[in-house]
C-alpha cells in the first residue's frame, strides 16, 4: 500500500485469537474482510468471534457501511491475498513456520500492497528473509484483543522501507489504532517489554512476602494502574512535579528515584513453589468465577474507558483517544 493506494480489502492470514480479533476491528471500521485458515472448523469459529464481538465493536461506533456480512473465508491463503489492499497476517509463533508463510504471502500479493505481521516475538529481519518484495514488510503488533485496544506497535526491518513504516502508521491511526512506531526491532517489541517489567518487580514483592497475590494485583490497578488508562508515565510525572511540572520533577524527585529505588528493584527466581504461589493466589482471587465471566467484565469496563476516552477526545490535551474513523 503506497500513499496513493487506497485500502478497500484486507485479508486476515491466521483466524485464532488475534487474527479474529483483528478480522472484527476491519470489518467494524467498514473494510471488505477476506479471512484465511487452514485449520479445519476455523471458517465456523471465526464467525462465531466476529458474532460475538460485534457488541462491543458496535458500542465503540461502526464506520459507514460496516457489517460482518462483508467477511468472506477461504481455506487457500492465495486466494485470500491476491486482492488484499492490506494483509495482516496472524499465522502461530513458530519463526520457520512464518518465514516460510512470509515468502508465500509475498509471492501471492500484489507488490505494493502491505503485509504485516502481528508477531509478538519473532522480528521483520528475521520472516522478510525470503520475501522477493521485503521492502514492503512489516510488524504491525497488537494488544489482545486488537478489536478493543487501539495500541499497534510498527516496526520494520532491515529491508523495510521508510515508506512502508509510514503508511502503515497513518493507515493504522485512520482506522481508530494508536500505532506507535519502534525505531529499532528488539525481543518483545515494547508493550511486553513494559509489562514484563513491572511483572518482574510484582513477582518479587509475593516471593518476598511483601504483598499475597491479590493485594499486589488491587496496588496496581486500584493505583498507578487507574492513572496509567489514561496517560503515560512520563506525562503524569509532570503533574507528579506539581507547579514546576517536569522539570522539577527530573530536579529533586527523579534522582533519588534512579540512585536508591532502581538499584533497589527485585530480581526474582521463578522457582516452581513461587509459581504455585502465584497461581494459587489468582485462583483465590477469582473467587469462583470462570475466565469468561472476567473477561466479559474487563471488556465491559474497557469499552467504558475507551467511551470516557473518546468524549474527552474532541477537548483535551494530547491523551486523547485513538480516532475511530476511517
Ligand atoms: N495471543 C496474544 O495475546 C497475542 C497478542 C499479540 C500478538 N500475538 C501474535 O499473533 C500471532 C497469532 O497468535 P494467536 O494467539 O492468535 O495464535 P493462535 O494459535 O490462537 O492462532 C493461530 C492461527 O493460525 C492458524 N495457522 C496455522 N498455520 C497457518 C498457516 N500456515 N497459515 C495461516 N494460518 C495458520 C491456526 O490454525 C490458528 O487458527 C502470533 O504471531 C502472536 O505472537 C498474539
Amino acid at each position: 500500500m503506497s500513499s496513493h493506494h487506497p485500502v478497500h480489502r484486507v485479508a486476515i492470514v491466521g483466524t485464532g485469537t488475534i487474527g479474529a480479533s483483528w478480522a472484527t476491528h476491519y470489518l467494524a471500521r467498514g473494510f471488505d474482510v477476506t479471512a484465511t485458515d487452514p485449520a479445519p472448523h476455523a471458517e465456523a469459529a471465526l464467525r462465531s468471534y466476529v458474532a460475538a464481538a460485534w457488541d462491543a465493536a458496535t458500542t465503540l461506533g461502526l464506520s459507514p457501511g460496516a457489517s460482518p456480512d462483508r467477511l468472506r473465508f477461504t481455506a487457500e491463503m492465495r486466494h485470500a491475498v491476491a486482492d488484499a489492499d492490506f494483509v495482516q497476517e496472524n499465522a502461530p509463533e513458530r519463526p520457520e513456520l512464518k518465514v516460510k508463510l512470509f515468502a508465500d504471502i509475498d509471492d501471492a500479493t500484489p507488490p505494493e500492497v502491505i503485509i504485516a505481521s502481528s508477531s509478538s516475538g519473532i522480528t521483520m529481519s528475521v520472516m522478510q528473509a525470503g520475501c522477493r518484495h521485503p521492502e514492503r514488510t512489516v510488524i504491525g503488533h497488537p494488544f489482545n484483543p486488537p478489536h478493543l485496544i487501539p495500541l499497534v506497535e510498527v516496526v520494520g526491518g532491515r529491508k523495510t522501507a521508510l515508506e512502508t513504516i509510514h503508511d502503515a502508521m497513518s493507515f493504522y491511526a485512520s482506522i481508530g489504532k494508536k500505532p506507535v512506531h519502534l525505531k529499532k526491532e528488539l525481543p518483545g517489541h515494547v508493550a511486553n517489554r513494559l509489562q514484563a517489567a513491572l511483572y518482574r518487580e510484582v513477582v518479587y514483592l509475593i516471593e518476598q512476602g511483601v504483598l499475597d497475590v491479590a493485594d499486589a494485583d488491587d496496588a496496581v490497578s486500584w493505583g498507578p494502574g487507574l492513572r496509567w488508562g489514561v496517560m503515560g508515565p512520563n506525562l503524569l510525572w509532570h503533574l507528579g512535579g506539581g507547579e514546576g511540572g517536569i522539570r522539577h520533577f527530573m530536579d529533586t524527585l527523579m534522582p533519588p528515584m534512579a540512585a536508591s529505588l532502581w538499584p533497589a528493584l527485585g530480581n526474582p527466581q521463578l522457582t516452581p513453589d513461587l509459581q504455585e504461589k502465584i497461581v494459587h493466589g489468582v485462583l483465590e482471587e477469582a473467587d469462583g468465577h470462570s475466565i469468561e465471566e472476567l473477561a466479559a467484565q474487563r471488556d465491559a469496563m474497557l469499552l467504558g474507558l475507551l467511551t470516557v476516552r473518546a468524549k474527552y477526545a474532541a477537548s483535551g490535551p494530547p491523551i486523547a483517544a485513538a480516532s475511530q474513523s476511517t
